[in-house]
């Protein structure tokens, strides 16, 4: 089970490159590559959880505040980038929404490492 467990933080990681990424690359356009990353982050990172949390045999103790405070930001970051990419699709653009996700998605890494 650490193998996919192993394989769900590698696809967490690849999402955070697709998200990040995406936003540096495109801004400040809402990519393709982005909404993606940002999908990916909020399954693996539920999936991450809740392997952390329901298998004693991984030997993890998941701080359930801070996978409170980084799925709370996941999901605006999702939401964002998901209206951004939407309005960028007619023709809108908006800049600030761009921003925020791509923003909010760096917050999230400084969450992930800083936070212990
Ligand atoms: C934009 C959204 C997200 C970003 C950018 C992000 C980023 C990261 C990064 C960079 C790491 C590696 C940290 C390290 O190894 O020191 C990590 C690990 C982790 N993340 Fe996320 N994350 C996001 C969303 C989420 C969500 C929504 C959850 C679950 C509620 C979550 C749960 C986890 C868990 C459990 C780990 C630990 C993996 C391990 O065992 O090393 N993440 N995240």
């Amino acid at each position: 089970m650490e193998f996919v467990y192993d394989l769900a933080v590698v696809t967490h990681l690849l999402g955070m490159a697709a998200v990040v990424g995406g936003y540096v690359a495109a801004r400040p356009v809402v990519s393709e590559l982005m909404v993606w990353g940002a999908r990916a982050q909020l399954i693996t990172g539920l999936i991450l959880a809740g392997l952390a949390s329901g298998l004693d045999s991984l030997g993890k103790e998941p701080d359930t505040t801070k996978l409170a405070v980084k799925l709370v930001i996941a999901i605006a970051v999702a939401g964002f980038a998901e209206v951004g990419r939407a309005d960028a699709k007619r023709g809108k653009k908006v800049d600030w929404m761009t921003d925020a996700a791509g923003g909010l998605a760096i917050v999230n890494v400084l969450v992930a490492v800083l936070w212990n």
